[in-house]
């Protein structure tokens, strides 16, 4: 970061926080006292303000509404016993931003102006990072185009925003997962590794069936065979089979590229087991379940954490896991936890203080 971050800040005149009890909170309902908002034009991002929370005024005629040129990201705040507040791997997040952003024919936005302007609106609002346990403050920055034209064509004007919500666990308790073999989230050469809006838009049709069917999220597969797993839910996700931990590769692009996933490999690695990133078919996890060494099934995600899937179930065959006895997605979940909060060593450098 060079120049000072050409910023205005109006602070609300009273806040929130009081009304609001931060503990039990759901995900993402509740918002914080400000919000951060820049435009681009004319290929210059301006009018940087961190200012009251309030609605945004939009023409109906707005681009993003009708093509969805939207993109956003999730990263988390916490705080450790000393009261002070740290943002967790927030330029992963950048990074991935502005893949997301190239993909989608959008402008890239600074480095300073995603990384201070978070920054500066954490500080702000740090009263509102919640310390109970599995709660964080959630951070969402987001980008849209805000031509106002029908024209399908990248808009020339765009609105980078960041909000921020303090927050609870997503899923509370153990999944049970319908293996999807109809509707596909992502294909080789589509937006599947960007964090497209419609990327979640487009899984909430085949998500509801499966919810029809009593199962909390499902676990897509490819489009060709339906066969090789690729994402589960919002989440990514890690097998582990015998000393190994499987997770679906990132080089056909139909993955996002989770935060939460690289630090998943790296904790994985530190406690011994061999990790490979590649293609996994679902006839090999279910042989393995069948000789007892499908010991383990969860998803990583910045909003989700580590989350354990007590069932899978492909077709008529389901897979039960007694998810009490696990041993390594808690651990996982643990030493985050615990880097998180400032109770394990951050020898990787993850944490950066408000
Ligand atoms: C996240 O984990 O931050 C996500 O993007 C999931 C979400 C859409 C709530």
């Amino acid at each position: 970061m060079t120049a000072a971050l050409d910023i205005l800040i109006t602070k609300a005149e009273q806040s929130k926080l009081k009304d609001l009890n931060l503990e039990n909170l759901p995900f993402g309902k509740f918002f914080t006292d400000h919000m951060l908002e820049a435009d681009y034009e004319n290929g210059e991002w301006k009018n940087i303000e961190i200012k009251p929370y309030q609605p945004l005024l939009l023409s109906p005629s707005v681009a993003a509404l009708h093509y969805g040129q939207a993109i956003f990201e999730g990263v988390k705040a916490y705080k450790d016993s000393n009261g002070d507040a740290y943002i967790f791997r927030p330029i992963d997040n950048f990074k991935r931003f502005n893949i997301s952003a190239e993909r989608m024919q959008m402008p890239a936005v600074p480095e300073e102006l995603f990384m201070e302007g978070m920054r500066l609106l954490v500080e702000l609002d740090k009263n509102w990072i919640p310390s109970k346990p599995d709660h964080s403050l959630y951070i969402r920055p987001f980008m849209f185009s805000s031509d106002e034209l029908i024209g399908v064509r990248p808009s020339d004007t765009y609105k980078f925003m960041i909000i921020l919500s303090p927050t609870g666990p997503y899923y509370s308790a153990p999944m049970r997962i319908y293996v999807e073999e109809n509707y596909v989230r992502a294909v080789p050469g589509g937006v599947g590794y960007a964090k497209a809006a419609g990327n979640y838009g487009a899984a909430m049709y085949a998500t509801a069936e499966a919810k029809k069917k009593g199962y909390d999220q499902v676990l897509w597969t490819d489009a060709f065979e339906h066969k090789y797993v690729q994402e589960c839910g919002t989440m990514n996700v890690f097998f582990i089979i015998g000393n190994t931990a499987i997770t679906p590769s990132l080089e056909l692009g139909t993955i996002l590229n989770g935060v939460t996933r690289q630090s998943t490999i790296t904790m994985l690695q530190e406690m011994g087991f061999t990790v490979e990133e590649r293609r996994l078919n679902i006839d090999d996890i279910i042989d393995a379940y069948k000789a007892n060494t499908l010991y383990e099934v969860f998803g990583t995600g910045t909003a989700a954490t580590i989350s354990m899937i007590k069932e899978l179930r492909y077709k008529d065959f389901v897979m039960e896991f007694d998810v009490d006895n696990w041993k390594t997605a808690p651990t996982i979940k643990k030493w985050l936890t615990d880097i998180r909060e400032g109770n394990r060593e951050d020898k990787y450098n993850w944490m950066q203080k408000v």
